[in-house]
């Protein structure tokens, strides 16, 4: 069954979520980007030809970018239009843990009972932040198993338990990965690539900013 893809990252076009939307898109797919948030009317009017809709979204300060939670909360005002319907979210993330994205899973349950749908499910798939600067071989092993969970979500049948856990990875990185971290981060390895990021985005100055401290 086709289906309809959203890329909830606020990176749009130049996102990891894209990468992924891609690698699953399959004729008769679309994918709409939620960056365009002046679009919320086109893509509830577009989930009306669609049974089944994916979500993509990076883990974004420990839960979901603003755009998708924006969306989620436009759509609680079309219950009759989402009534019903089958959602599947990839939910994926700069941290290797799947912890951190555990708790948007149970948020995803609220969601069904609050738009009445009919199935969710959701897919947790950490350390992505490399997809899209990756060759394809080294994203093979993600690809695969995101490729077989659509698959399954398509044909009405069950996600395997197994492929689940094996995605999601470790819950807590183990003691020793702790080690090796901390030694890491002593040698300052751990945030060449996210200051770089700060830096190209005038904002490493700020990183120790705390806007909110004050109330
Ligand atoms: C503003 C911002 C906040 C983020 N917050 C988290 C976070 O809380 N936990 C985490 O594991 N990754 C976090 N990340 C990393 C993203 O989840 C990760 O880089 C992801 O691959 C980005 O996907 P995208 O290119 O589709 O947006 C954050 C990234 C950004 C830019």
């Amino acid at each position: 069954m086709n289906c309809l893809m959203f890329n909830g990252s606020p990176r749009g076009t130049a996102s990891n979520s894209l990468v992924m939307c891609k690698w699953l898109y399959q004729d008769g797919d679309a994918i709409n980007h939620l960056k365009q948030v002046s679009n919320f009317n086109i893509y509830l009017n577009d989930i009306k030809s669609y049974q089944k809709i994916i979500f993509i979204y990076p883990l974004y300060v420990d839960s979901m970018p603003a755009i998708v939670k924006a969306f989620f909360e436009y759509l609680s005002e079309y219950k009759d239009v989402v009534k019903g319907k089958d959602f599947l979210f990839i939910v994926h993330s700069g941290f290797g843990e799947a912890i951190h994205s555990r708790i948007l899973e149970r948020y995803h349950q609220i969601l069904k009972n609050r738009l009445d749908l009919n199935r969710v499910d959701t897919v947790i798939s950490p350390g992505s932040e490399g997809v899209r600067l990756m060759p394809i071989q080294m994203n093979q092993k993600r690809k695969n198993r995101l490729i077989e969970f659509v698959n399954s979500f398509r044909n009405d049948q069950e996600l395997s338990l197994g492929l689940l856990k094996e995605t999601a990875g470790a819950e807590i990185m183990s003691k020793k990965r702790r080690r090796r971290f901390k030694f890491f981060n002593f040698l300052g390895l751990t945030n060449i690539y996210w200051n770089r990021q700060l830096k190209q985005n005038n904002a490493y100055k700020s990183r120790y900013d705390r806007p909110y401290s004050d109330y």
